[in-house]
């Protein structure tokens, strides 16, 4: 991966924190939760205006990662959707460019009858390096749907190596690690509503990965 993280000391895992207050792994406040709101709602119009009347929609909910920008998204439509979900992770570490992307469909059979002739729209938490969203259209393709489109919360556009088609795109951001609002590390921190910068202070540099 292009970001390597490393180790934290296990106290700041477990800490809490008050609802007005930072989470203690947070640096500075990037998007605010009233921010990502608002945005969240003009993408959902966006959303329902390109796909009113055109047939069977799936939202293609990326775990774990998407799953509160998914639900937010699909809160504010106002027409019938399915939904699936797609289990990504990568695989390397901070020296290696091209690491291995795994697919798992924890919830649906592999023949792909939930895919095929049907719109599907990826919803993904971020774009990084763009591989993960480079192979997983390539994966849905694959099942024959009538369109593959792409919407992600947040693009790190500095750190784009694959040239990847973000349809529904909530914010650019700085490459920095982020966490909350489904953005984790460690596992952690993805029910803290706002989006902020992880306090790279407080981790060791190592060669762990994430991508999930
Ligand atoms: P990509 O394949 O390099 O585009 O990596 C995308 C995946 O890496 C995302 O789906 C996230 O799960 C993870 N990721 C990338 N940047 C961050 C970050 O700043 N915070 C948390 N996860 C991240
Ligand atoms: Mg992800």
């Amino acid at each position: 991966m292009s970001t390597a993280i490393g180790d934290v000391d296990g106290d700041l895992l477990i800490k809490s924190w008050r609802k007005d207050s930072l989470p203690p792994m947070v640096s500075e406040v990037l998007l605010g939760q009233e921010t990502i709101e608002m945005r969240v709602e003009q993408l959902a119009q966006q959303i329902q205006n390109d796909y009113q009347g055109k047939g069977d929609l799936v939202l293609v909910c990326v775990l774990k990662g998407a799953f509160v920008f998914c639900s937010d998204l699909a809160r504010h439509l106002t027409m019938p959707v399915e939904f699936e979900f797609v289990a990504v992770s990568s695989y390397g570490n901070d020296t290696v460019s091209s690491g291995e992307v795994k697919i798992e469909l924890p919830f649906a059979d592999r023949s792909g009858k939930n895919f095929k002739g049907k719109h599907l729209l990826i919803v993904e938490d971020i774009l990084d390096s763009g591989r993960t969203a480079e192979v997983l259209i390539k994966f849905l393709h694959t099942y024959k749907p009538s369109s593959v489109a792409f919407s992600a919360l947040l693009r790190k556009p500095t750190n784009l190596k694959f040239p990847i088609n973000v349809d529904y795109l909530g914010f650019d951001i700085p490459d920095k690690y982020v966490i909350g609002h489904g953005l984790d590390y460690a596992g952690k921190f993805r029910n803290w509503p706002s989006i902020g910068v992880l306090d790279t202070s407080l981790v060791t540099r190592g060669g762990s990965k994430y991508g999930e």
